[in-house]
């Protein structure tokens, strides 16, 4: 991807987010239509505000209310913010946001974006053991803050009981706005402005924020399915819930009002498990509110969106952000067809009646006809399809909801579904809350049922439940939706970052899935990178609390270099779509929470670091400024490349080479020396490396010591490919500090 494109002016810069936007809301607005502008004002107008009533009556100042042609002008202000940027959310229509653009201080005025929403055994997965280990070292994450911008929350789950949990931090200024707030639960902020009955309509909210930080209850399950402890990763650490969304959306100025508020009340850890389309940073709400958060020294988790198994699919591209994709646990709740020619495939449902029946039933692929929507089974289209008393096979896709098909087949008659997946999302099942007898198959298993039903005039079929099997070795694998590189917005920064459990979670929720009554114990299984994201949140939280001084990018760099790449079965981790999991899909692997806790060496980053980065995407100096909320010059540039990140992305033209630098901080032994062997090195044929440092020699904690990499791409040697990976890894004692390459050859 070329840099060239983020080299446009102010202007263009704001017609191509009102294309963009209308299009993607689909409707056109007229002069009269008005629609939440988000505002960005000149930085070095509004500093030196001591009340915040002062800075909103500036912000007021730009809109004015005039009256023209006997029409009162309508703008009102939705949000006026204070830290995360530096300007206002308003009403208003097209014309009245053009007309600020003469006014002094004004930067850009834009509509806002919507963004979507994207056990219990997670923590013992993850390695995380009662009284043990790193979980007992950090204390659980101990008097740590976890901000959570989601769909709301349900204070009176047991999930957020605050037994044994301490009163928040003297620094912690938040609030709640509804009542059913404890030590646990110490936040809980409304921001959609949306009438609901419900402090969490969807349940997104406390599935994510039971993860990140759920207290201990015992005898979860799910229609008896996985039964145990339901715990979050951080079960001491107080949770404060922002709701940014709504049953309908997200909206980007509701988000930047929760990210502000966070920063404002002192939260230390920010979970986002929401995302929307590629933008250039400066355009990005969820970027520029995660930049305030970083200087302020909060660490940033995002998912990294729900859009694989499709490149440059991800959310949330920042190099200060967090970006988390979702992968297996080793538990499938089992549910297996059973075919009439004596086949067992195994599939997954988390509705697991008892009492199906055992003898084999009429099996029928509406699909067979070639209809989209009848291979989907969208709502509706099989009510001309004979499917009574049936076992009726669907299509995974069409932009149908896995449940929902499972409702148009008992609507329409159907006593069962299989579920098949179609090629692009290989064996990646899920254990969904079906309404009927269920089982998610793999795709090549939906390819023999369906020769199976080819074969004979009369095919049966039943379902087999077999319930909650732990130890699958294949896990973790890289689920299909799991969004895949490479950044689109940076080209050169690595994304994901990283990866963790996002497939069939188990986490509270605010009503039972069995009968949809709110009873005291209430849990969910549910799939995305928005479960894997509070996984991380939540382990970055005990990093915290294990490492007070540790910066953001330190923690970062600590989960980074020390994720695993292999799986239980000691094979390198796979791609469910049957493809081996490359750096585009996992990143630098998956977290190892245990391992980031001693990781030996950092790479850190300071947030002034970033801005001549910024500044080298060609961004303006004051489109920069929005992102770092202050006056900036972009005098000083630096390549993608040379940001001290842990992971790298290489294009190499042949014969070319590049040198990228590298600062590593110590925060293993004091006296201690890194080096590299060669089986620590890991090359794609044709690329050379050089490494004129052989080793890092440390004398001291929290000692610097810089470092070249060459990386040389021999003229000679024919790329047959356009991509290729690597990884190098420093290593002393227990210790290995693993970085991965990325190489793109034009
Ligand atoms: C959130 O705020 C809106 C607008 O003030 C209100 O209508 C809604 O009822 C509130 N929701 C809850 C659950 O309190
Ligand atoms: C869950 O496990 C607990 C403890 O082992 C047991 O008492 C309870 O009956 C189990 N519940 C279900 C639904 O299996
Ligand atoms: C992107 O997708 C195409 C087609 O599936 C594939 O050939 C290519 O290798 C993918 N990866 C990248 C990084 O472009
Ligand atoms: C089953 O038969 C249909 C119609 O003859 C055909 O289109 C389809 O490819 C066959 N499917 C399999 C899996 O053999
Ligand atoms: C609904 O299901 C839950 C189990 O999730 C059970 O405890 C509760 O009693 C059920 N309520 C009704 C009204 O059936
Ligand atoms: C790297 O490239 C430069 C020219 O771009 C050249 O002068 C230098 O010798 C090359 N270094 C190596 C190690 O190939």
């Amino acid at each position: 991807m070329d840099n060239n494109r983020y080299k446009i002016s102010p202007l263009m810069a704001f017609m191509f987010v009102l294309t963009l936007t209308t299009i993607l809301n689909s409707y056109s607005a007229t002069a009269a239509e008005l629609e939440t502008y988000i505002v960005h004002l000149n930085s070095a107008k509004g500093q030196g505000f001591d009340q915040s009533q002062d800075r909103e009556t500036w912000y007021q100042s730009f809109l004015p209310s005039t009256t023209t042609g006997g029409l009162t002008d309508e703008r009102t202000m939705v949000f006026a913010y204070h830290n995360v940027l530096t300007g206002f959310a308003a009403k208003m229509s097209a014309e009245q946001a053009k007309a600020m653009e003469t006014m002094e201080g004004f930067i850009s005025a834009r509509p806002q974006r919507k963004y979507s929403t994207q056990t219990t055994h997670t923590p013992n997965f993850l390695g995380l053991h009662q009284n043990l280990g790193f979980w007992a070292g950090s204390n659980y994450g101990k008097g740590i803050i976890i901000g959570v911008l989601d769909t709301g929350t349900t204070p009176a789950h047991p999930s957020f009981n605050d037994e044994g949990i301490l009163p928040p931090p003297a620094k912690w200024k938040g609030k709640c706005d509804v009542a059913g707030c404890n030590n646990k639960l110490i936040g809980l902020r409304n921001l959609t402005g949306i009438s609901e009955e419900h402090f969490d309509e969807d349940g997104h909210g406390t599935h994510t924020s039971s993860t990140a930080a759920g207290s201990f209850v015992d005898d979860a399950n799910v229609f008896g399915n996985a039964n145990g402890t339901a715990v979050g990763m951080a079960p001491l650490a107080h949770v404060a819930m922002y709701k940014v969304c709504t049953l309908e959306d997200c909206e980007e100025s509701a988000i930047l009002a929760g990210m502000d508020a966070a920063v404002e009340d002192g939260v230390d850890v920010l979970s986002l498990s929401l995302g929307g389309e590629s933008l250039p940073f400066y355009q990005d709400g969820i970027a520029v509110g995660a930049f305030t958060a970083m200087q302020k020294g909060i660490f940033v988790a995002c998912s990294a969106g729900n859009s694989g198994p499709f490149n440059s699919s991800l959310s949330n591209e920042a190099p200060w952000i967090l970006t988390v994709g979702a992968s297996t646990v080793d538990r499938k709740i089992s549910s297996t067809v059973s075919l009439g020619n004596k086949a067992l495939l195994d599939g997954e449902s988390l509705f697991q009646p008892k009492d199906f029946s055992k003898t084999l039933l009429p099996l029928v692929y509406p699909g067979a006809n070639g209809v989209g929507n009848t291979a989907w089974c969208a709502e509706g289209s099989l009510d001309d399809v004979d499917v009574k008393g049936k076992v009726v096979v669907c299509d995974r896709g069409g932009d149908v909801g896995r449940i929902e098909k499972g409702q148009t087949v008992k609507d329409a008659g159907g006593v069962a579904m299989i579920l098949a997946n179609e090629a692009t999302e290989g064996s990646s099942t899920i254990a969904d809350a079906h309404v009927l007898p269920a089982s998610h198959i793999g795709y090549k298993d939906g390819v023999a049922i369906k020769a199976y039903i080819n074969s004979t005039t009369s095919p049966l079929a039943t379902l087999m439940f077999r319930g909650t099997v732990i130890g699958v070795e294949s896990a973790p694998e890289v689920t299909s939706f799991s969004s895949r590189g490479p950044n689109l917005a940076s080209p050169g920064i690595l994304k994901p970052d990283i990866i963790g459990p996002g497939v069939s979670v188990l986490a509270a929720w605010p009503v039972s899935v069995e009968n949809n009554t709110q009873t005291s114990t209430t849990f969910n299984m549910i799939s995305g990178t928005s479960m894997s994201c509070p996984h991380l949140a939540g382990i970055a939280a005990l990093l915290k609390a294990s490492h007070p001084d540790w910066s953001p990018a330190a923690i970062k760099s600590a989960m980074m270099t020390t994720a695993d790449q292999v799986s239980l079965n000691g094979r390198p981790i796979e791609d469910e779509r049957e493809l081996p999991a490359d750096v585009f899909t996992i990143g630098s692997g998956h977290v190892n929470p245990s391992k980031a806790n001693d990781p030996g060496l950092v790479f850190d980053i300071q947030p002034d670091d970033y801005i001549p980065y910024l500044c080298g995407l060609g961004y303006t100096s004051q489109q920069v400024g929005i992102i770092a909320k202050k006056t900036v010059s972009c005098s000083e540039t630096i390549l993608e490349g040379q940001l001290n990140y842990p992971s790298y992305v290489i294009t190499l033209a042949s014969g070319q080479n590049k040198t990228y630098t590298r600062t590593v901080t110590n925060v293993g032994e004091a006296k201690s020396t890194y080096t590299i062997s060669v089986t620590n090195v890991h090359l794609p044929p044709g690329i050379i490396l050089e490494i004129r440092s052989p080793a890092l020699k440390f004398t001291a904690v929290n000692q610097k010591v810089a470092y070249d990499l060459t990386f040389i791409r021999d003229s000679k040697a024919q790329m047959n490919v356009p991509y290729a990976e690597g990884s190098m890894a420093w290593a002393y004692g227990k210790y290995v500090v693993r970085t991965p390459f990325s190489f793109k050859f034009i």
